[in-house]
């Protein structure tokens, strides 16, 4: 298996409630390596560029104020399968219809604020990391 690297993001709600320390633990506990971490605060600008793929949606907006509404901390994750391994720690994007043990079973609070965004594929993975971080601050 191949190793890759994948774009985390942990959201205003989980920041707000001090889950940083849990979810992470998460993502080691199942093997992924943090080899890049900050905690930042997007602008509504930053926000919507990130999210531009979803612009058409009739949640863009609410989505964009929201990941603006606080801190987020942003990573990068590594490890064998990494994009995969991660949307499975990280659980469906509706709470509701997470598994059981998931980050977003066990704190997201809506599909709006669900504690946790990860990239969904290889190409998109390259494009949101390159977004956050600089070669430089990748130190594997
Ligand atoms: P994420 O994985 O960050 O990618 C896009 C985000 O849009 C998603 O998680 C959800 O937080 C959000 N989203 C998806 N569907 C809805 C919805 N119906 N209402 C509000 N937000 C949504």
């Amino acid at each position: 298996m191949a190793v890759e690297r994948t774009l985390s993001i942990i959201k205003p709600d989980a920041t707000r409630r001090n889950l940083t320390g849990r979810i992470n633990a998460k993502f080691e506990e199942a093997g992924l390596r943090i080899v890049a971490q900050k905690r930042i605060r997007l602008t509504m600008e930053q926000a919507g560029t990130f999210y531009a793929v979803h612009k058409e949606r009739p949640f863009y907006g609410e989505l964009c104020e929201f990941m603006a509404s606080g801190p987020v901390v942003v990573q990068v994750l590594e490890g064998e399968n990494a994009i995969a391994k991660n949307r499975d720690v990280m659980g469906a994007t509706n709470p509701a219809e997470a598994a059981p043990g998931t980050i977003r079973a066990e704190f997201a609070q809506s599909v709006g604020e669900n504690s946790v965004h990860g990239s969904d594929a290889a190409e998109t993975a390259a494009v949101e990391i390159a977004y956050f971080f600089s070669g430089l601050e990748l130190v594997g």
